[in-house]
């Protein structure tokens, strides 16, 4: 096969930042995109209605000519977030999901939730209106190795809040462990997950051996080699709880480059290649439409899109190394092998 034509993909998490760095980047998910749910982690956050109108108004302004992109609005949720002006929020259509952080886990996550039982009214009304919670799925305490706060995260957080709070919808965002991939499977239809490109490609090994290398250092870090399998075992199987969220996260190669580098991989210019790569070695190239394509959609409760883009396979595809911005350069995640597939069309 060296023809594949799937519906427009939609990325159900992306990092567009603001600014000169959201004009260097947009290109690059509008390009094969159709919607993406655009994360609220700004400085500082998408807390309110109105911010969220604000920036929605940012990212269409900034969207190249002709394009039909849609950014699919998120509310990061504080122990402050006003129902009313949530619910008003979803009702006219303005926000898709909320984005549940806990305080510290991530870049920008300061904002986040420390105390669960403060936010229990809003994911109370959530679940009412059906409105998805997004989850960082990691815990903080320091205690808890970093290897292990994705799975401690779900049965010392997520699973009672789940239990607490009947029929609320979750996506477990950017899975990295078998843990989460058995949670989800298991959990019914109220909960899914996305599976970034770079952890179906990672494991740890890559970041730290022989050399650490922190263009791959991104939050949920990338884990032992049995638990990417189980990822891309997830993600071909075209069961429909796991779908794709790039979590494509631009920083400036300068404040990656540090003692104390920011976390998150940049690929939202080379993801589609990787996913037909990696789908086409799990024999599975048939499966990537309901990956990117379909389960989003479906998670939703919004229609797939009418359009299709046609993907080829030929010659080795030459990405750009890096994106240049108005402050520097962003490196493009290198997923290293060749990547044949192109999107013709
Ligand atoms: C993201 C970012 O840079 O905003 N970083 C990352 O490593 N994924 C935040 C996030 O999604 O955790
Ligand atoms: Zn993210």
């Amino acid at each position: 096969m060296d023809r594949l034509t799937l519906r427009r993909p939609d990325d159900w998490h992306l990092h567009l930042r603001d600014d000169a760095m959201m004009r260097a980047v947009l290109p690059e998910t509008t390009r094969n995109f159709a919607r993406a749910i655009v994360m609220p982690n700004l400085v500082p956050p998408v807390v309110t209605a109105r911010d969220a109108a604000e920036y929605r108004d940012r990212i269409l302004a900034a969207k190249p000519t002709g394009s039909k992109f849609r950014p699919l609005m998120t509310l990061y949720l504080t122990e402050e977030t006003d129902v009313r002006d949530l619910r008003a929020a979803a009702d006219i259509g303005l926000i898709t999901a909320v984005k549940l952080y806990p305080a510290g886990a991530t870049t920008n996550s300061a904002s986040g939730v420390r105390d669960f039982s403060k936010v229990r009214r809003v994911l109370e009304n959530m679940a009412q209106i059906g409105l998805p919670l997004l989850v960082h799925g990691e815990v903080t305490d320091p205690e808890i190795d970093i290897f292990d706060r994705e799975a401690t995260f779900i049965t010392r957080v997520l699973d009672p809040i789940r239990r607490d709070i009947p029929g609320l919808r979750v996506v477990m965002e950017h899975v990295t462990t078998r843990d989460a991939v058995d949670y989800v499977r298991e959990g019914g239809a109220d909960i899914a997950a996305t599976i970034t490109t770079h952890h179906l490609v990672i494991n740890r090994n890559h970041i730290l051996a022989g050399g650490i290398r922190p263009h791959y250092y991104c939050l949920p870090v990338a884990k032992r080699e049995e638990h990417r399998h189980a990822l891309v075992k997830a993600a071909t199987s075209g069961d429909a709880s796991f779908f794709l969220g790039t979590d494509s996260a631009p920083h400036l190669d300068t404040a990656k480059l540090q003692p104390c580098g920011c976390a998150g991989c940049f690929t939202a210019t080379n993801t589609l290649s990787i996913l037909a790569e990696v789908f086409e070695a799990a024999g599975a190239l048939d499966r990537l439409e309901a990956f990117a394509s379909l389960n989003g959609p479906a998670f939703y409760r919004l229609p797939p899109n009418e359009d299709r883009i046609v993907m080829e396979k030929g010659a080795p595809v030459a990405y750009p190394s890096s994106i240049a911005t108005e402050e520097g350069p962003v490196t493009v995640f290198d997923p290293g092998m060749p990547l044949h597939w192109r999107v013709a069309e």
